[in-house]
């Protein structure tokens, strides 16, 4: 049964202000959130679009102590950063606040506060790591060591970055404060829980029953934490970043971060209407929808649920569409890793692009599966879908109309069975893109929108007005009126998807207004109305634009692979006199040339201020030869002398160095020497 509401609340998972946004965050919550909201508003539905930033927890603590500045300069910083970015890219919000405003300190702190008053929580005392230099408890991320199933040093209290398993931090071998370095001590501290268990049975209920029309990622997520049996999860941690809890006795205790952060929802609200905020969440005929990243759906699934029951006077979310992650060129994205597209930087090198990456971001959407983004499929999409079908079907639309008619909307004559076909093709479309919206398919439904440039390009492909002009310039009139509606059409199908593209097409169109109820309408454009100056919609992306990308990534991944290499230990101790065995020369190279038939082979002449001498070496997939000629190397000069498969005598070892990546680098002097002189 349908339920029939009369507003909805729209939210968008808080994200930590402990770094920029990039392209994971866009696809997988921010663009398909934005584009739902366009297109409720375009349908003139009440809606409120909720955003913000997360400026608790842990990582933030962390970051701060390791940059020597305070976590609220840490959030300063970013919180800006990223509601500019979501400015820049069109996410529409209707409020953007943050988790360390006053508002939201007084509501969540007030929300704890009711919850205890009302019994809701367990209060338990438990034995934790404590650092008794720092004087202070430590959370999880804040202690490392040994991990227990891969021995790797460096594992954190929660999870072993090296094998991935998650942990807990009494798991670790030898643990360390991260703060002081010294050894933690178990101590007794109290924490308040909330009883999840308790809330077990109506859950069950509620999602399984109630809610199969959940997205089955959502669902099936659900599905197992409930099988498995709900715990109480503590809601309060020791840590001195945060809202203080409300409650006598709780020094140095905070909020944990995920209790407070979706109150952040609610806080904002608050902040942006503080006297009817409580219609948006609390009036049974609003609808509440959370999008969310896969690692958020207990969250707001089980736990902020259960948060808002044990209030009581709240709603409960109608549904919670969440996307599973976006890849980079085949691997997960990692801010710490500098494994991102950041928005900042992509509209430094693709100003004004914006569209392009919603658009490419819609039609990969993670929405069912994790996804990946190439830098070629987004190219190949802008020029062969935004470009050549959207683009291109608008600009001969145009064009044609300002070369045939000054840029007046000519009127139709006749239509053929021809025309009338396309006309019904695209009536079809609206309902199409609104199961699909209303279903959260945002993929699909731009592929509709798609469609329907598609039927117009092949309609005026089929149509060639450009050759019926001279034949018949009455039907040409009929051709280009149907192309200026289809037009007008996909500026309005488009608006939720591709707003900026959008505006500019209604400023070309000198449209008023547009209203999702006009979309497969063929009389929006009246004839005698005159249009303003066309101008191209979309351009091509050229192959360096998209080289410079692939080679600024290679270079992440070389540095990131830099960072993280461990040498070998180091071989056994010799004695001196084993060191002045080996004579080390400089020699300089006279010729250089590949050796036929070895492939990774290179021959040398080199001088070494005696007879000259002959030496192979295997870095032939290294250097070219050329690039050796005149180079002063380091060689072996009493090895004994080596004979190849053809043939071929090797006098000596030229010494090379093996990077990270297994590339050879030749060892060379700093100053031009004398060929022969010694090393040592
Ligand atoms: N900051 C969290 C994340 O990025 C999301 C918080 S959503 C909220 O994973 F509901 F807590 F606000
Ligand atoms: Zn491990």
């Amino acid at each position: 049964m349908e339920k029939k509401f009369k507003r909805t609340t729209v939210t968008s998972a808080l994200p930590y202000a402990n770094g920029p946004v990039h392209i994971g965050h866009l696809a997988g919550v921010y663009v398909p959130a934005d584009i739902y909201v366009r297109y409720l508003r375009l349908k003139k539905e009440d809606v409120l679009f909720i955003g913000g930033s997360d400026e608790h927890g842990v990582p933030i603590t962390i970051r701060a102590r390791k940059e020597g500045i305070t976590p609220q300069d840490v959030v300063d910083r970013y919180h800006n950063l990223i509601k500019e970015s979501f400015k820049n890219f069109g996410i529409s919000f209707d409020v953007y606040s943050r988790t360390t405003s006053e508002t939201h300190h007084k509501v969540a702190s007030n929300f704890f506060r009711t919850l205890y008053d009302k019994g809701e929580f367990l209060e338990k005392s438990s034995e934790q790591y404590y650092d008794e230099e720092a004087k202070t408890f430590l959370a999880d991320r804040y202690i490392t060591g040994e991990c227990p199933h891969c021995h790797a040093e460096g594992a954190y209290g929660d999870q072993c970055e090296k094998c991935g398993t998650s942990l807990s931090p009494t798991d670790l071998i030898n643990p360390k404060s991260a703060i002081s370095g010294s050894a933690p001590v178990m101590r007794e501290t109290k924490h308040w829980y909330l009883p999840l268990d308790k809330h077990e049975s109506w859950l069950r209920q509620w999602i399984l029953e109630d809610h199969k029309e959940w997205r089955n990622n959502v669902y099936g997520q659900c599905k197992s934490w409930l099988d498995m049996g709900l715990q109480p999860r503590a809601v309060s941690r020791d840590l001195d970043w945060g809202i203080p809890v409300p409650v006598e006795g709780a020094e140095g205790k905070v909020l944990y971060v995920w209790f407070d952060a979706p109150i952040g929802y609610i806080s904002n609200t608050k902040e942006l209407l503080p006297d009817t905020w409580e219609t948006w969440w609390k009036d049974p005929e609003t609808r509440l929808v959370h999008f969310i990243g896969k690692d958020n759906i207990v969250f707001h699934c089980i736990v902020f649920p259960a948060m808002l029951k044990a209030e009581g006077s709240y709603i409960l979310p109608d549904n919670v569409p969440s996307n599973e992650f976006l890849n980079l060129e085949g691997d997960k994205i990692s801010t710490s890793r500098n494994w991102a597209v950041w928005l900042h930087e992509y509209l430094v090198d693709f100003p004004g692009k914006q569209d392009v990456l919603r658009y490419v971001l819609t039609a990969n959407a993670p929405e069912t599966k994790d996804n990946d983004f190439t830098w070629k499929d987004f190219q190949a999409r802008n020029n062969n879908e935004l470009v050549a079908v959207y683009g291109n079907f608008v600009n001969r639309a145009l064009q044609l109309t300002q070369k045939y008619y000054d840029g007046v909307v000519p009127a139709a004559g006749e239509l053929t069975d021809y025309d009338r076909e396309t006309l019904d093709e695209f009536k079809d479309v609206k309902q199409k893109v609104e199961e699909l919206l209303n279903a959260f398919k945002f993929r699909d439904a731009q592929k509709e929108a798609m469609n329907l440039a598609r039927i117009g390009n092949k309609y005026i492909a089929d149509s060639e007005p450009w050759k019926v002009i001279k034949t018949d310039p009455e039907r040409v009139k009929t051709i280009i009126n149907i192309s200026l509606q289809l037009t007008a059409n996909l500026a309005i199908a488009f608006e939720p998807f591709l707003p900026f593209s959008s505006e500019r097409l209604r400023g070309m169109l000198n449209m008023a207004t547009f209203e999702w109820e006009q979309l497969g309408r063929t009389d929006l454009l009246t004839p005698g109305h005159q249009l303003n100056k066309p101008d191209l919609l979309f351009d091509k992306i050229e192959d360096d634009a998209i080289e410079a990308q692939i080679q600024r990534l290679a270079d992440i991944k070389k540095a990131n692979e830099a960072a993280a290499y461990k040498a070998n230990p180091i071989k056994s101790t010799i004695a001196f006199e084993d060191f002045e065995k080996l004579d080390i020369r400089v020699g300089t190279v006279l010729e250089c040339c590949a050796v036929p038939k070895m492939k990774k082979l290179l021959q040398f002449k080199i001088a070494d201020g005696l007879e000259n001498r002959t030496i192979v070496s295997g870095i032939a997939q290294h250097y070219a030869p050329e690039q050796l000629v005149g180079k002063q190397v380091l060689f072996i000069a009493n090895l004994a002398p080596r004979q190849f498969k053809n043939g071929l005598v090797s006098e000596g070892m030229i010494l090379s160095a093996m990077n990270v990546d297994e590339t050879l680098s030749v060892a060379t002097v700093d100053r031009p020497v004398a060929p022969g002189s010694e090393v040592c």
